[in-house]
C-alpha cells in the first residue's frame, strides 16, 4: 500500500489571493497529519506565488512526518534548502526550457546542472527525488545521477481521455515504474491525481508514495464549506 504525501501549496494560493495570513498552510499541515498524511509537500517557487520562505521554515519545525520540498534547480532555492534542511527535496522544472514533452524535469538535457544540485543536497543529508516523465531513458539518467528516488509525472495519465489513451498512459507509468524499481530507486508518483483516477495508480507494483495536492484542497473547500457557512451564520445571527 503506497504512502500519501499531501501537497499544501494551494492552501497558500488562497492566502496569497489576499496577501493576508489565512488560511495558514502550517495549520493545514497539522490537519493533514491528523488525517493520515505520511509526508507534507510544499513547492517553494522562485516567484513565491504560493508558499513563502516563512512557511517552509515553520513547517521544518512543526511537521512530524517527512517534509518534502519541491524545488527548481536554482542556486537561490538550493541555498535555501541547504539552510532549511527538509527531509527530502524533489527537483522539478519551473521554466519552459527545463520541461520534457510530458512536463517532467529533463534530466538528460540538464544533466550537469542537476548533478551539481543533487550533490549539494545529498552532501547536506537531504534525500533527493527527481520529478521526471515516465520514460525509461529519463529513469536511467536519474539512476546514473545517483538519486535515491524518482517521482514519475502522472499528468498525461490524468489528462488522458478515452479508455485506450488512459490505458496507454497507465502502461507507460507501469513500465517506467517497474524499471525504476529494478534499478533500486524509490518509486513515487504524482500530479493531477484525484478521487477518480488514483485507485488504479495506487495499485502499481512497487509504488512507495503518491503526492497529491490540488484535488485534496479542492475537496476540502467543498466538504468543509457547509460547516464554515453554518459557523458564520451563527455568529451573524448573534
Ligand atoms: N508532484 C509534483 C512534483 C508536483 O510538482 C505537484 C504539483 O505541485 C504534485 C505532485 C501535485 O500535483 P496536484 O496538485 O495536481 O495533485
Amino acid at each position: 500500500m503506497p504512502l500519501l504525501g499531501v501537497n499544501i501549496d494551494h492552501v497558500a494560493t488562497i492566502r496569497q489571493a489576499r496577501r493576508g495570513n489565512e488560511p495558514d498552510p502550517v495549520h493545514a499541515a497539522v490537519l493533514a497529519e491528523l488525517g493520515g498524511a505520511d509526508a507534507i509537500t510544499v513547492h517553494l517557487r522562485e516567484d513565491r506565488r504560493h508558499i513563502q520562505d516563512r512557511d517552509v521554515r515553520i513547517l521544518r519545525d512543526t511537521v512530524r512526518v517527512r517534509l518534502n520540498l519541491e524545488m527548481a534547480v536554482s542556486d537561490e532555492i538550493t541555498r535555501f534548502a541547504l539552510q532549511t534542511r527538509p527531509d527530502q527535496a524533489t527537483l522539478v522544472p519551473e521554466r519552459r526550457e527545463e520541461i520534457t514533452t510530458e512536463g517532467g524535469l529533463d534530466v538528460i538535457t540538464h544533466e550537469q546542472r542537476v548533478r551539481q544540485c543533487v550533490d549539494q543536497l545529498q552532501g547536506a543529508g537531504i534525500l533527493v527525488s527527481l520529478f521526471i516523465d515516465p520514460d525509461v531513458a529519463q529513469v536511467q539518467k536519474a539512476r546514473e545521477l545517483g538519486v535515491e528516488a524518482v517521482e514519475l509525472h502522472t499528468g498525461a495519465y490524468a489528462d488522458a481521455r478515452g479508455k485506450s489513451s488512459v490505458d496507454r498512459e497507465f502502461e507507460r507509468l507501469r513500465e517506467a515504474g517497474m524499471f525504476a524499481c529494478s534499478q533500486g530507486l524509490i518509486l513515487n508518483l504524482g500530479h493531477g491525481l484525484n478521487y477518480q483516477n488514483v485507485t488504479r495508480v495506487a495499485q502499481i507494483h512497487g509504488v512507495h508514495e503518491l503526492n497529491i495536492g490540488h484535488s485534496i484542497v479542492s475537496q476540502a473547500v467543498l466538504v468543509g464549506f457547509e460547516r464554515a457557512v453554518r459557523e458564520m451564520k451563527l455568529l451573524v445571527a448573534g
